[in-house]
């Protein structure tokens, strides 16, 4: 009906930029959102971000989403997807369009679909295909890979059938004291005129975009900041979303009073800028063992990586990921309800091009060129960084305990003399663009695109930029706008988008060798290279042109190679079975403290449970039935698993509930679910329960938090001879 109305009005419109937009109301757009789970694997599997080989997830703090915006003009539409995930990885973007296209034909495309992942170092790895990628996982992992297909498939899908009538709102604020530079010193080789224009040596900029719908109902809200996800540091081993999914979590029960996360339809996502340089460990680095600042230059404490450490300002991970998520929640909460919001109005519109960036010709002012060059990672790579010292095993020189690297790592290659020129003045240590045995090591065909809705200009970016290749980038893709007629734009830059390619730093950054400039692997040109190509799309787009569409990125599906062995089975010990509950909760509980249940349990990995559970926290209501309050989903939430004997295949979930103050008081229990492995057999779903408890508030004056266990269970005192449970 009301596509019909616009069609019949179709003749009224305005001309933006070279493209009519036909829409008696060109303020009003179809909208649909959509959430869905795509945590992998909870155990067992390596985590993506630090590439420390030691952090094998065991477990769940809270489940990883994708979240979806569908904007159309009736005309055309975009899809901007934020994902909890490390990264976008191009082999993912093409399984999701391969769905898409099966379901929607035509409709969603490479061109006009954008995924960007939100850089939390804390989901499971192994789902992307370039082979660097993979060593720290032991090889690809595919059911790391099929969840977030699914996942991101089923977002969108779910977008696409909610689609309302509605209207956009604009609004941006800066957020202070949530982020610091983790490489002051690269971002001082930036000219001295340049880094006067901002106060801030990171961009403090909260950009965010409110979805409403004609009748007034609140739809959703997507925001753009700049800050790495890195609160949790590289010993946990919890699945998390880190800060920017827990801002998620807080605003979503705020708009959906009694939802289960993931379970509302007001979907919110804190996506992903230009977070290259940008730690949210805002005590800054110091010596663990001395207590002294570190080296500036270098990150260093007597001349090593290993003790320069950065801290949040919480008093552990957790909880500075609580109060770094906190900030950005209560900073889009104050935009999401700002009054002087600007109203979107004007065309949806979109340009893409696969380019091969290892030889891209840049042309500067003046006539000189520049190329971009083959991919390779200088030695400061292998330093890490502040937020997680020492990336890869094999710059502390022993490449035992990691059968993939032990197997690649006789391939290192000798970069050609072009190749060191290229790079200069980065020290080449892995010349990864130059080494394709057994696959590629590094992607060379790389996904450029700009989307458009009215003012706002979405600018999804391959990889990290830092704070002033970010900069730059967004003034160039404006002027680039405002040379065509269009004025007054937002251009935000979506972070770490379609396909991963590490960092991006400008050309002075780069001379200075940071880690983040080690990591820059087309080159010293690469940002450069970056605002040419996307002011080129820009242009395009402006103009209705549909740029040529270029080199097809490569699908590696048969190439990889996965080392990770499988689970083989699962036992339960004598006289239990699966589900059966080894240490029940204490009968009585206070608000504020923390319970805990441990079940008789299999390998997560026989089933990731998408969509589900391994854990609920549930009360009875008054009429004797028992309603899920908490699933692993939750922040109050976790989910531990620990393998007790790998011979025996025998194992013990925990799950943890920290009562919240505000818990009604009631009889409450805990359950698990779960599937075990048999031998010959196949995967068998099982369900355990622990014993009713109370659940009691606390008086006034008790501010002890007390974490309670007891054993009670009758396997109990055989289970802790056998395995010291
Ligand atoms: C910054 O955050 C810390 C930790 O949450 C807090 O103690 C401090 O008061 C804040 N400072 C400002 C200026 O808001
Ligand atoms: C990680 O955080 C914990 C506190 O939660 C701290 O004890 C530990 O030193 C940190 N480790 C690293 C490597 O950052
Ligand atoms: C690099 O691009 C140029 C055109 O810009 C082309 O002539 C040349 O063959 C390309 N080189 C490689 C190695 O692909
Ligand atoms: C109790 O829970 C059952 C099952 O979820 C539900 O159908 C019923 O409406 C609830 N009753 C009350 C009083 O909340």
């Amino acid at each position: 009906m009301w596509r019909w109305l616009l069609a019949a009005a179709g003749v009224v419109g305005t001309v933006m930029g070279g493209v009519a937009d036909p829409r008696p109301d060109p303020s009003l757009y179809n909208i649909g959102v959509g959430i869905h789970d795509v945590t992998g694997p909870a155990a067992g599997v390596n985590m993506m971000g630090y590439a420390n080989p030691a952090q094998v997830n065991s477990g769940i703090h809270m489940r990883l989403f994708s979240r979806a915006f569908i904007l159309d003009d009736t005309q055309r539409r975009v899809v901007f997807v934020s994902v909890d995930c490390g990264m976008m990885a191009s082999i993912l973007k093409i399984k999701v369009m391969e769905r898409l296209a099966a379901e929607y034909g035509e409709l969603y495309r490479h061109q006009n679909v954008i995924l960007s992942g939100t850089h939390t170092h804390s989901g499971p790895a192994g789902y992307l295909q370039f082979l660097l990628f993979e060593i720290t996982s032991l090889g690809f992992i595919k059911d790391t890979l099929d969840a977030m297909v699914e996942g991101i498939f089923q977002s969108i899908k779910q977008a696409h059938e909610s689609m309302v009538p509605g209207y956009l709102y604009l609004s941006s604020g800066q957020l202070l004291n949530t982020s610091i530079n983790r490489s002051p010193t690269g971002y001082l080789n930036n000219p001295e005129e340049e880094r006067n224009k901002y106060q801030h040596n990171t961009d403090k900029t909260m950009t965010l975009l409110r979805l409403v719908a004609q009748d007034g109902t609140h739809l959703g809200m997507v925001n753009w900041y700049a800050v790495h996800p890195t609160s949790m540091n590289n010993t946990n081993t919890l699945v998390s979303g880190d800060n920017k999914g827990y801002a998620s979590q807080l605003f979503e029960e705020a708009m959906n009073p009694g939802a289960l996360p993931g379970q509302g339809k007001f979907v919110a996502a804190f996506a992903q800028a230009n977070c290259g340089d940008v730690s949210p460990n805002i005590q800054g680095p110091k010596c663990i063992d001395t207590g002294l600042p570190c080296d500036l230059a270098t990150s260093t404490c007597d001349g090593r990586v290993k003790n320069c450490i950065a801290f949040g300002p919480g008093k552990d991970m957790v909880e500075s990921t609580r109060i770094i998520g906190t900030n950005q929640f209560q900073k889009a909460w104050e935009l999401y309800h700002d009054p002087a919001a600007v109203k979107v109005s004007g065309p949806v519109q979109f340009a893409q091009q696969f380019i091969d960036m290892s030889n891209y010709t840049v042309h500067f002012e003046g006539g000189a060129t520049g190329k971009t060059c083959v991919p390779a990672l200088g030695y400061s790579f292998a330093a890490g960084t502040i937020d997680g010292p020492g990336a890869f095993d094999f710059t502390q020189g022993t490449t035992e305990g990691n059968p993939f690297w032990n197997m690649v790592g006789g391939l290192l290659h000798t970069p050609s003399q072009d190749q060191v020129d290229c790079h200069a003045p980065k020290p080449i240590l892995l010349d990864t663009g130059e080494i394709n045995v057994p696959y590629a090591w590094h992607p060379r065909i790389i996904d450029t695109q700009v989307g458009r809705v009215g003012q706002l200009i979405i600018l999804p970016v391959p990889g990290e930029f830092t704070t002033m290749c970010g900069r730059r980038f967004r003034d160039q893709v404006s002027e680039t706008l405002s040379a065509e007629g269009v004025e007054g734009t937002v251009p935000v830059i979506a972070g770490l988008s379609n396909v991963y390619t590490h960092y991006v730093t400008t050309w002075e950054e780069y001379q200075v060798q940071r880690y983040e400039a080690a990591s820059t692997i087309y080159g010293p040109h690469t940002c450069s290279a970056y605002m040419q190509q996307y002011s080129y799309l820009a242009t395009a787009m402006l103009q209705g042109e549909t740029p040529p569409p270029g080199p097809s990125p490569p699908d590696l599906s048969d190439s990889m190679i996965t080392m990770l062995p499988g689970v083989v089975y699962d036992g339960a010990p004598p006289g239990s079975t699966f589900g059966d509950v080894v240490a029940q909760p204490y009968p009585l509980a206070y608000t504020g403290e923390t319970v805990t249940a441990k079940f008789v349990s299999g390998h997560p990995r026989n089933d990731v449970q998408l969509g589900g559970s391994f854990l609920t926290v549930e009360r009875q209501n008054e009429t004797g039935h028992w309603q899920v309050v908490a699933t692993d989903a939750s922040w109050q939430t976790r989910f531990i698993w620990d393998r007790v004997s790998s011979l025996l295949g025998t194992s013990v979930a925990s799950v943890k509930w920290d009562i919240p103050a505000d818990t009604p008081d009631g009889t409450y229990r805990i359950t698990h679910s779960g599937h075990h492995k048999t031998l010959f057999r196949g995967v068998f779903p099982y369900h355990g329960v622990s014993h009713p408890f109370k659940v009691v508030t606390a008086p006034a004056e008790e501010g002890n938090k007390v974490e309670r266990e007891v054993d009670v269970s009758s396997s109990q005192s055989w289970w802790s001879k056998m395995f010291g449970a």
